[in-house]
């Protein structure tokens, strides 16, 4: 089979760098590839595969030659350039959250549903970075044990909101310690030597977006029923990079911590690390850089009947973004899910 010509949107972002060091790590099968970014980083230089390549402003011919697309440029590039792609029959695999709730978009992490991909129809979303990790630690606990509710506590690094977020961190950190004021740009409240109980704006329930991306988006990578139990609580920490969750399950069988623990020491994409004797768990600077999701402090819940409690985190940039995103390409790609007769 003719290997696919590839387009990453919004090369020069956060997440799009991570998504070209992760294509060179695992040899995503490629004949050509394509840097896209806005007018602003045009003619960029960045090197792929020790070649050096030019980065071009996005516009809808940026597609004509393009199989499958790679996009991590924000929700309104991606619904202004989506369409022109998938029009002409490029497969746009998005980072956004612009169709990730829509009933022909596949919402999928990789181990988890990858046959959702099949019935794809040119638009595949890639889940929200909380959900993502979450997703490889609870499906094999469900196969088991059959959830019946979930509380899910989320302590956010500032990577997940982008470039300025990141500056932001060190900004107002430098600011505080020198004793002075910082005006906050990127966030509400100042986030150096802080924690920000909110990440979006608020739904009318009262629980922000992002909240509820992590309680729709689970409903749907799991299939689950559309009113399916689950209340998650968001939170930005000043940490750059790695996502921790602390999330509590209830279910229908009853489950040891020593069953859950041997099930997640087999489950693709996770390790335990949970000696609390020596105070062996995983934090998020354990996680930074890594592929896999880390768990550690399983225990029995002791608040729910079939409850278990636990600790996970993990790269934010990669399981929650790049790496899922390359690994949905890669299924793509090599199972021919992409217009094979386009051509390059
Ligand atoms: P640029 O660097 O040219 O602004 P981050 O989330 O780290 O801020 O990155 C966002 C990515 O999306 C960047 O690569 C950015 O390119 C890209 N981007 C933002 N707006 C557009 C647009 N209108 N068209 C194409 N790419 C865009």
């Amino acid at each position: 089979m003719k290997k696919p010509n590839i387009a990453i949107l919004g090369a020069t972002g956060v997440v799009g760098r991570e998504i070209l060091k992760v294509i060179e790590k695992i040899n995503l099968p490629y004949e050509k590839i394509k840097l896209l970014a806005s007018a602003k980083s045009a003619g960029a230089k960045v090197e792929v595969m020790g070649k050096i390549l030019t980065v071009e402003e996005t516009t809808p011919d940026s597609f004509n030659d393009v199989h499958v697309v790679l996009a991590s440029a924000g929700g309104e590039t991606s619904k202004k350039f989506a369409p022109e792609a998938v029009k002409r029959g490029a497969v746009f695999i998005d980072n956004s959250s612009a169709f990730r709730m829509e009933n022909d978009v596949p919402l999928v992490i990789s181990g988890v549903n990858d046959e959702d991909l099949e019935k794809h129809k040119g638009l595949i979303s890639n889940p929200n970075c909380s959900t993502s990790q979450l997703m490889l630690v609870l499906k094999p606990l469900h196969d088991y044990a059959k959830m019946k509710r979930l509380i899910v506590s989320t302590y956010q690094s500032v990577s997940g909101a982008g470039l300025a977020a990141i500056n932001e961190l060190t900004q107002s950190t430098e600011a505080a310690l020198k004793g002075e004021t910082f005006e906050n740009i990127k966030f509400k409240k100042n986030i150096a030597f802080n924690i920000i109980p909110q990440i979006d704006n608020f739904c009318d329930n009262g629980y922000t977006k992002e909240e509820m991306k992590v309680t729709n988006e689970t409903r749907k990578i799991m299939h689950l029923a559309s009113d399916f139990p689950i209340s998650c609580t968001a939170a930005r920490v000043p940490v750059y990079r790695g996502h921790s969750e602390a999330v509590t399950i209830e279910f229908e069988k009853e489950i040891t911590p020593k069953k859950a623990a041997e099930i997640l020491e087999q489950a693709y994409g996770v390790e335990v690390i949970d000696n609390p004797d020596k105070f062996e768990f995983p934090t998020a600077l354990d996680a930074a850089h890594k592929y896999p999701v880390y768990v550690g402090r399983i225990r029995k819940d002791i608040a729910f009947k079939n409850g278990i409690t636990l600790w996970c985190v993990a790269d934010n940039l990669l399981i929650g973004a790049a790496l899922n995103t390359v690994r949905i390409a890669e299924y793509v790609i090599k199972n021919g899910l992409y217009n094979t007769e386009k051509e390059n």
